[in-house]
């Protein structure tokens, strides 16, 4: 359903009809936040693209311009805010550019920035990007169009992405939308809506179609991967003991998926992104220490070291749960690279709560964590039910003291790989040296090493000589 808003008349809806007769309308997609935005904007190029539009890097050329923006924290609103005055300044030169929000802030902000602030003409939420050629219409007769209604069914099954800036090496698929975990500090069960686990063919078909065009690593997302569950007829998620007898035969649970996954060719790396400790299973663990090709790494978000803190973030596990759960991982995969997130200053999070924070990091040592301050969000229940009541300067001296160990950590890690080989999938040439090329291990470390003869897509052995806390350095053997 599309929601119509204030009519618009004059030059600049002559001009725009002129450009898109033409046949030659430009899109512009910019994408903010999580992998997951930047996997949805490539779903967005396609549908685009169908309609008729070419994709253009330059916002300056374009007919449409659609920014796909994150809520997750306030400053990321901040940043998009910031863009959309740039955008609103080309349109004072060029008033016949529509600009539109997509993703998460289009769903929050809708009516603010559509009539108070009467930033962008189109507003569409993570559910509604089918809906985008009817919206562009809309505006093309002049008015203003929203779609932010949130489905219970959408996966973008059938929709091939349009690799966006690929490096023709690493992709991501979609594997399941939406949240329904209710962390007390999150917005987006709010902005993404309810969980729905997409059609486990149409995720093989996307893979082995990347493998043939010479793709050689996908990273499978979702907000809680752990939880992905495929029945027949597919719809908002159900537990497994919920589907009927025939329904759990032909259930496909996330071990089955990336076991189906990983069977398309041994060559082609799998990852995954976000496991949730309350859902994470032996069996998933078990199926990535069958197959070499699932890449040893796991991205396993803890937030916070203290218990009473994990039950106010309702988060379903505690600290001891959560430390088993490593257990479990070193047991089963050994040598298998963690990383977390970790949020700093949560409501009543006293200092020892904190020590107790730096404590679990002391005894997991994470190859690698994002570490964050907490931001309060609007409707999110923290924000209904907690009050804010650590102040910005003791979250944010926390926060380095947690940035400092955490960097400590991944020297100390890295370190410990120097004279070791390791195999190596090359996506590109070095950001610092034309000679070099980067790629990553198993574990998901950069190593840098001198280009040769190499190029992107090949897998290398590569013997660590040095390192920093950010990258390992090494050489062809
Ligand atoms: N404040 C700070 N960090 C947050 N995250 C999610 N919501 C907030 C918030 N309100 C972090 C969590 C999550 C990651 C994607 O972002 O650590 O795992
Ligand atoms: Fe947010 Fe929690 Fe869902 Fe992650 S699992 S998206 S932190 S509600």
């Amino acid at each position: 359903m599309t929601l119509i808003i204030e009519p618009e008349q004059g030059a600049a809806v002559k001009q725009r009809n002129k450009n898109f007769i033409n046949g030659s309308k430009k899109v512009f997609i910019e994408s903010y936040g999580c992998q997951m935005n930047f996997s949805d904007s490539e779903i967005v190029a396609s549908i685009m693209e169908k309609d008729g539009f070419s994709i253009t890097k330059q916002y300056k050329e374009a007919d449409l311009i659609l920014i796909n923006t994150c809520s997750i924290r306030e400053n990321a609103e901040q940043k998009v805010r910031n863009r959309l005055k740039t955008y609103n300044g080309l349109k004072e030169k060029k008033p016949e550019t529509i600009i539109g929000v997509l993703g998460c802030m289009a769903e929050r902000l809708k009516a603010q920035l559509l009539v108070e602030e009467s930033l962008v003409d189109i507003v569409a939420g993570p559910d509604s990007y089918r809906d985008l050629p009817n919206l562009v219409s809309e505006v093309l007769d002049g008015r203003k169009a929203v779609n932010v209604i949130l489905s219970k069914e959408e996966t973008y099954a059938d929709i091939r992405p349009v690799r966006l800036s690929s490096n023709g090496v690493t992709s991501f698929i979609s594997i399941m939308r939406g949240c329904d975990n209710m962390c007390t500090f999150c917005v987006v069960p709010f902005t993404r809506g309810r969980e729905r686990s997409r059609n486990p063919v149409s995720i093989v078909n996307e893979a082995q179609d990347l493998y043939n065009k010479g793709y050689r690593e996908v990273t499978l997302l979702g907000q809680n991967v752990d939880s992905y569950l495929w029945y027949p007829g597919g719809g908002l998620k159900k537990e497994f003991s919920s589907l009927s007898a025939e329904e759990q035969k032909e259930s496909v649970n996330f071990a089955q998926l990336i076991e189906r996954v990983a069977k398309i060719h041994p060559d082609l790396r799998i990852r995954f992104s976000t496991s949730h400790p309350k859902d994470m299973t032996d069996e998933v663990l078990h199926t990535m220490a069958k197959y070499k090709n699932l890449c040893n790494y796991i991205h396993l978000p803890i937030q916070s070291g203290s218990s009473s803190i994990l039950a106010k973030m309702n988060r379903g596990y505690s600290r001891e749960w959560y430390m088993e759960r490593i257990k479990s991982i070193r047991e089963i995969i050994p040598d298998c690279g963690i990383s977390a997130d970790i949020i700093s200053g949560f409501c009543s999070e006293t200092g020892i709560d904190h020590k107790e924070t730096i404590s679990l990091m002391n005894m997991v040592k994470y190859n690698f964590a994002y570490m964050f301050k907490y931001s309060e969000r609007p409707k999110t229940l923290a924000e209904r039910k907690y009050e804010d009541d650590v102040d910005e300067e003791t979250k944010s001296s926390r926060l380095s003291e947690i940035i400092a160990l955490q960097q400590k950590h991944s020297l100390e890690l890295h370190r410990q790989r120097i004279g070791q080989i390791c195999e190596v999938l090359i996506e590109g040439v070095s950001k610092r040296s034309a000679d070099a090329l980067f790629g990553r291990n198993t574990q998901n470390s950069v190593v840098i090493f001198p280009k040769g003869k190499l190029k992107a897509g090949n897998y290398v052995h590569v013997k660590i000589t040095d390192c920093t806390s950010a990258t390992l350095i090494g050489e062809v053997v």
